[in-house]
């Protein structure tokens, strides 16, 4: 069999099984994570418009101008950050086109890469295939806490890139100033480049606030912010992102995508143009809608016996669920029918058992019938 090792050993992913499972079963599916029925009727029309007006050629290949000057105007007016559209945004086909760029470009095998754990699944084989060297710092459950020491003694010489994804799935946090200044100060003391994958930017509950880390001192010309349109405008289906960064770092990026995908679909970036300058009371309602669907979907897996872990960001719920995590999300898809995810499939390897991943962003009657089939399966409020 012809497979490069990084890759031969990539069976099905957890996502794909619970996903099936979820089918063969008839179960309420929060396992996958993507939201049901928010996609604004704006964002279709304008997406409607474009493809009727066209052009639908390949488009520039650092992205349409009125996408990226949007993406600029954007971080001025939600992080004040002073982008220049023409050198330091670059249009992806979807966030994790935009990971793998900045991982191919970036690092020369051999060079050490910080991730956090539990982190999102396509980080490591990408970076294994690039010839980084994983150093894996783990957050600490129930609080997701990061450890100073660890994170401290995780920077040596060899140290590149890291990177930060916040707000983090599949834990829920919201990484605070404090935290991202510890992460800016052996960033700066290191030399060391971050990722930041910022996709869930948006999506961030309970009046905190996201704070970029590029916006910190000294880490505007060291970071690469990364979003999605996906996650910000609830249509995951379209993959696309943009990365931001300073043109000596966007540069070896830029020349990864140009031989990967080249370009994303004109009219999907023209529509998310005007997205990304939609009124300050599109960006509340999504916040507002998604913390109402994150507090029904809090109680009904409480009640069950369940309760989540805090959550400030994201899609996502995490419940202590005792014991074998793999077995219990197989065994609650089966019967009362929910699917959900086990968050030992965000390690690399020795994972935490105890915790199962549901998704949220999903329709009112989604989330009820979960509940119903949910309290069917109350198991105790100490389990
Ligand atoms: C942390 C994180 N990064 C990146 C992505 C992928 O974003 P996109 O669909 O824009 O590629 C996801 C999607 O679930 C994610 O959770």
């Amino acid at each position: 069999m012809i497979a490069n090792p990084v890759f031969a050993d990539k069976f099905t992913t957890i996502f794909e099984v619970m996903s099936r499972l979820a089918i063969e079963h008839e179960a309420i599916n929060l396992g996958q994570g993507f939201p049901e029925g928010m996609e604004p009727p704006f964002l279709v029309e304008a997406l409607v418009r474009a493809t009727r007006s066209g052009p639908h050629q390949y488009p520039p290949m650092l992205g349409l101008p009125e996408l990226r000057q949007a993406v600029a105007a954007h971080d001025k007016r939600f992080y004040g950050l002073d982008i220049d559209w023409r050198t330091e945004v670059l249009v992806t086909s979807g966030a994790t086109e935009a990971l793998a760029d900045c991982l191919f470009g970036l690092i020369t095998p051999g060079d050490e890469v910080i991730l956090i754990e539990p982190f999102y699944d396509s980080y490591l084989p990408i970076l294994r295939r690039a010839g980084g060297v994983p150093k894996i710092v783990r957050l600490q459950p129930p609080e997701w806490s990061l450890p100073a020491e660890e994170l401290t003694k995780a920077f040596t010489a060899k140290t590149k890139l890291m990177i930060l994804n916040s707000p983090m799935n599949p834990t829920g946090k919201v990484f605070r100033r404090d935290e991202l200044a510890l992460i800016a100060g052996l960033a700066i003391k290191h030399d060391v480049a971050a990722i930041c994958d910022e996709v869930y930017e948006h999506l961030v509950y309970d009046g905190l606030a996201h704070i970029p880390l590029m916006t910190l001192p000294g880490m505007r010309e060291r970071c690469i912010r990364i979003g999605s349109a996906g996650k910000s405008f609830s249509v995951t289906g379209w993959k696309v992102g943009y990365a931001i960064a300073a043109p000596s770092l966007l540069g070896p990026v830029t020349r990864v995508h140009q031989f990967l995908t080249f370009a994303t679909p004109p009219n999907l970036q023209m529509a998310v143009a005007e997205g990304m300058a939609a009124g300050d009371a599109y960006f509340a309602d999504l916040i507002a809608d998604l913390t109402r669907r994150r507090d029904f979907l809090a109680k009904a897996l409480t009640e069950a016996g369940l309760p989540p872990l805090p959550c400030h960001g994201s899609y996502f719920l995490t419940s202590d669920v005792g014991t074998d995590d793999d077995a219990f999300c197989r065994e609650l898809t089966i019967k009362p029918g929910v699917a959900s995810i086990p968050v030992s499939a965000f390690y690399a390897e020795n994972p935490p058992r105890r915790y199962a991943r549901f998704c949220f962003a999903k329709r009112d009657e989604t989330l009820k019938e979960a509940a119903a089939r949910l309290r069917l399966t109350a198991r105790g409020p100490m389990r």
